[in-house]
């Protein structure tokens, strides 16, 4: 996952007061933690999809005034001429199946980062109950939003992965470790680097399709154990909340989606940990190879990279992401995240 402020010190937050809050265009989302704030272990809940319900021409959402961009043909697509925030529960239906579709969708010109955080959450919540992020920095008050910020003094990407790495790049599925991960997920960016500071995502169906029929099969039927230790433990050692007591979780390796019935690998570096039933290099082995496999498609992946007013649409069953931080650590950059929680994964 990416990780966020919250996982550094609280006295090595900067000091709104002295200034740094005062340059952000959107105060208001500024990250908060609370050490002492804590949530009960997450509960098991019902889900149906969003995308089942939705008119399969998108009536509501593609309209004659909306104009689309594949990015890529197996992942991205890029939307202007709607808007998010006035859509209706026919247009969000359509978004979750056109998401689930598309991998990825980039609306363009949105007004969301200014509707304010109720009309925001209640959006997001269309799809399914948000996850309140054990460990990243959320708004105070607002537990549902999980705040990416990086400022001069504080680089969070670099803290979390350490600083003797060659690459920044990290790809992930966001909290993979719950028993309901995420779905039809939102990003929208507030403040960003002039150039650079995109996400880069991959089509994890894309990824499983290009594996031969006999190692496909071989996969199917395993299952994983995602794990939120290390998250929590680096929250930890920086004196950070640890909000709820780490989780580890089995998923399926291939899991299928519940609306377009596409099968997808289900690993990610960043908390997929070992394969059940399987000895450590047997586990390490099948592991790092499809860790490699996805990070090595660049014929599956998109770079979406943000203009103003950017909101970043995505179904975290059948993508992984990673953000790049390839700009000056002079520059700001400030995104908030709702993420949906949905079914618990169907094995493929
Ligand atoms: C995320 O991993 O959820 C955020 C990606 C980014 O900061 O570009």
């Amino acid at each position: 996952m990416a990780p966020s402020v919250a996982e550094l010190k609280g006295e090595e937050l900067p000091n709104p007061i002295a200034g740094l809050k005062s340059k952000l265009s959107y105060p208001f989302y500024y990250p908060y933690f609370d050490v002492n704030e804590k949530f009960p272990p997450t509960q098991l809940f019902e889900h149906i999809d969003a995308g089942v319900n939705a008119d399969p021409a998108k009536p509501n959402l593609l309209t004659p005034n909306t104009t689309t961009r594949n990015i890529s043909p197996y992942i991205g697509t890029e939307i202007t001429g709607v808007q998010i925030s006035q859509l209706g529960k026919e247009g969000l239906d359509e978004l979750a199946l056109f998401a689930a579709e598309r991998k990825v969708l980039l609306f363009r010109d949105q007004d969301f980062k200014d509707i304010g955080p109720e009309r925001q959450i209640a959006i997001a919540r269309h799809f399914g109950p948000i996850q309140r992020h054990p460990t990243s920095g959320n708004v105070k008050g607002y537990p549902e939003f999980h705040v990416v910020y990086r400022d001069p003094e504080h680089d969070e990407f670099r803290e979390y992965r350490g600083r003797d790495q060659v690459s920044g790049v990290s790809w992930h599925s966001d909290i993979s470790y719950e028993k309901q991960p995420p779905s039809t997920t939102f990003f929208f960016i507030l403040d960003q680097p002039g150039v650079g500071g995109d996400t880069l995502f991959l089509s994890q169906v894309e990824a499983y399709r290009r594996l031969s029929p006999e190692f496909q099969k071989r996969l199917e039927g395993l299952r994983a154990v995602h794990s939120a230790v290390y998250q929590a433990e680096f929250s930890e050692r920086r004196g950070g909340p640890v909000r709820r007591e780490p989780v580890e979780t089995e998923h399926p390796l291939v899991r299928k989606h519940p609306v377009t019935g596409e099968k997808a690998l289900y690993v990610n570096q960043g908390f997929t940990r070992r394969i059940v039933g399987f000895k450590k290099e047997e586990s390490d082995l099948i592991l790092n190879f499809l860790f490699d496999h996805i990070a090595k498609g660049a014929d599956f992946q998109i770079r979406a990279v943000y203009a103003p007013g950017t909101v970043v649409v995505w179904d975290n069953r059948v993508t992984a992401h990673s953000a790049t931080v390839d700009f000056e650590n002079t520059i700001l950059r400030h995104a908030v995240r709702l993420t949906p929680q949905a079914e618990v994964p169907i094995p493929a």
